[in-house]
């Protein structure tokens, strides 16, 4: 028997046509007399029915059928009996009495029934993925997947990309996580790092005049996880010589558009370009979700003269006074909805949160009224956007706690009062980061993105005398609060790029060590260029109406980092480390996997 054409794919209009169908026994179904079996492949499912009466032979093997036995059989399509039929089912209007039958191979019980889907503890899922894989949800988003690479390299085919493959054992390049590091054996004490991402191979391309890269590219970053993140993920990465922001902001909505499609969704083109001062400012995050509105505040010019110490000590040592105003909730909130967003507000960093109840009997507070006067009330209500019936949230402090607070306590907010209207899907970019951030641990300056990324030409005088005002030609995409990619336009000159290396630190003997090769390129005529790696696991998960970006990768990690199909990682052969030169100091831990995949931290 040879399959002539898969179980879903049959519909009414095949009636009495003869077909060979072959799959998995989704479910047995045994009524006495007739025995009934659900057969899936990946087009669906398909009802096949064997009556003693009618086929001794067959009947014999459906009696011994058990769930996800794979079998192939012979028959013709028939119209289900009056009754039986399923009009929400695809197939649900045929059968197959099949005339013949072979049982391909047989299955041991499974470790938990396939229907329960996502309820079944994750654990279990990732240890045993190729059952979990075949489940619709699960095929559904590996097919979206597959749809949305086919669609991007078609787009990129037809701009005139070229698709480069770069090397996995290879050098670190910095994107601001930890290298996963691999021994070298023909060079004991040597090791290659994996790339965090090919940013380096793809500028050295642009040096060789290939004008146009792009990979679908795997990167690997040894990270804390989160449900977007993992240790080793797949870039859409895109470099261009000769291009500048619109450049590249062009292809990059353009493919964009061509992915969302895949998911029927219809982008706008152009998207909003937000700067990442305004971003924080209204809506204390550099990947806010623009679903809903709920934006932060600026009430400093109350605080600088007010009676209240907190608020105007704040003020005065530079912070400012924010506030979040939530329309009217000043009547249905309880006392301790209002308790309960302060004890969140200083979870998210805040040493205190105060509120203003705008209520039909007058103002209520958390006990600051009395230290205002009427006027300065009012003027924080307007200031606010606040009406009657509303409460306002206010927190004090430097700019960046109360950004943080609340920005964070925005999004809590959205999600616990159903401010997120779903239906939307709001991108945007984030553009003029600053170049340098403070890193407060090391005492030193870091890129904030990448250090290959050129500053604004007009802030190039500010790099020896106040880097931290220097602004980076960075930008970032946002989807829904999620940051789906980020790129820049990069250093071309050598000598900018020894500068920058030396603002975070890099004396000119490690960044000749480090980057030596990518210096000399940059000496070589390089052109300029610039580009951006889109977060394809993150985009897909996004795309396929995922939480975990988990489900739309077929062998993922958990969150300690582990593959619980294949129990990797493991300890290596003593054998195999005396070839590396490699001694334990200790004898492998036994890797600890959880019990359970924990609970997502983000
Ligand atoms: P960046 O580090 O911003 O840029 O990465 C680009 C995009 O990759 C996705 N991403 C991840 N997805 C899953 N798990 C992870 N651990 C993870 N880390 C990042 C995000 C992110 O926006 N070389 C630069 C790009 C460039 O400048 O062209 C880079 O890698 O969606």
């Amino acid at each position: 028997m040879k399959r002539s054409t898969g179980c879903g794919r049959l519909t009414l209009d095949d009636l009495d046509k003869e077909v060979c169908v072959a799959g998995w026994v989704n479910v047995r179904r045994d009524l006495g007399g007739l025995i009934f079996v659900e057969l899936r492949d990946r087009s669906g499912k398909l009802q096949l029915v064997s009556d003693p009466n009618k086929n001794k032979d067959v009947h014999e093997k459906f009696v011994t059928l058990r769930n996800e036995f794979v079998l192939i059989a012979k028959g013709k399509v028939s119209q289900r009996p009056e009754g039986t039929a399923k009009s929400d089912q695809p197939t649900g209007q045929i059968e197959i009495y099949p005339t013949e039958i072979e049982i391909l191979n047989t299955s041991r019980p499974m470790p938990f029934q396939l229907e329960l889907g996502s309820q079944v503890d994750e654990s279990l899922r990732l240890k045993y993925r190729y059952i979990d894989l075949r489940r619709k949800e699960m095929q559904k988003n590996l097919i979206l997947r597959h749809r949305v690479t086919t669609a991007i390299r078609n787009y990129m085919d037809k701009h005139e990309f070229l698709d480069v493959e770069t090397p996995i054992l290879t050098k670190a390049t910095p994107e601001g996580a930890r290298d996963f590091l691999v021994p070298s054996r023909l060079v004991p004490g040597s090791w290659y790092a994996l790339p965090q991402s090919p940013q380096l191979f793809k500028q050295t391309l642009m040096v060789s005049g290939l004008e146009r890269y792009y990979q679908i590219a795997r990167c690997f970053r040894d990270e804390d996880l989160r449900a977007d993140r993992q240790p080793e993920f797949t870039q859409v990465d895109i470099e261009m010589s000769f291009a500048d922001e619109e450049d590249i902001f062009e292809v990059a909505e353009g493919l964009l558009q061509q992915a969302f499609k895949e998911a029927e969704i219809d982008l706008k083109l152009p998207f909003p370009r937000l700067t990442y001062k305004e971003v924080m400012d209204r809506f204390g995050s550099d990947k806010p979700d623009l679903r809903f509105e709920l934006e932060i505040k600026d009430l400093s010019e109350v605080a600088k003269n007010c009676e209240f110490r907190a608020f105007k000590q704040a003020v005065d040592d530079g912070g400012v006074l924010k506030a979040l105003c939530l329309k009217g909730l000043a009547e249905k909130s309880s006392r301790k909805d209002l308790d309960t967003w302060q004890e969140q507000g200083k979870g998210f960093g805040a040493k205190a949160l105060a509120w203003l109840s705008f209520k039909a009997d007058g103002v209520k507070s958390s006990g600051i009224e009395k230290f205002f006067k009427p006027e300065e009330i009012q003027r924080m209500k307007e200031l606010a956007g606040a009406e009657d019936g509303d409460i306002v949230l206010l927190v004090a402090d430097s700019y960046k706690v109360v950004t943080n607070a609340l920005g964070r306590l925005r999004l809590k907010l959205a999600e616990e009062l159903n401010l997120i209207d779903e239906s939307k899907h709001e991108l945007l970019w984030v553009v003029d980061f600053p170049l340098f951030e403070y890193n407060e641990d090391e005492h030193r300056l870091e890129a904030v993105h990448h250090p290959f990324t050129s500053p604004r030409l007009e802030d190039l005088e500010h790099l020896e005398t106040q880097p931290e005002l220097a602004r980076a030609r960075a930008y970032d995409v946002v989807y829904n609060g999620c940051e789906i990619g980020g790129g820049s336009i990069r250093i071309h000159s050598k000598d900018v790029q020894s500068r920058v290396f030396s603002k975070i630190g890099l004396s000119e003997e490690t960044a000749k060590e480090k980057f030596g090769f990518l210096l000399d390129a940059l000496d070589s005529g390089a052109p300029p260029h610039g580009g951006i790696a889109l977060g394809l696991d993150r985009l897909v998960m996004l795309l396929a109406g995922c939480k975990s970006i988990r489900d739309v990768i077929a062998f993922p990690k958990t969150q300690s980092g582990g593959c619980l199909l294949t129990d990797a990682p493991s300890a290596a052969p003593d054998e195999q480390l005396k070839e590396l030169r490699l001694k334990m100091e200790k004898p492998p831990e036994r890797v600890a996997q959880p019990a359970k995949v924990t609970a997502d931290q983000s």
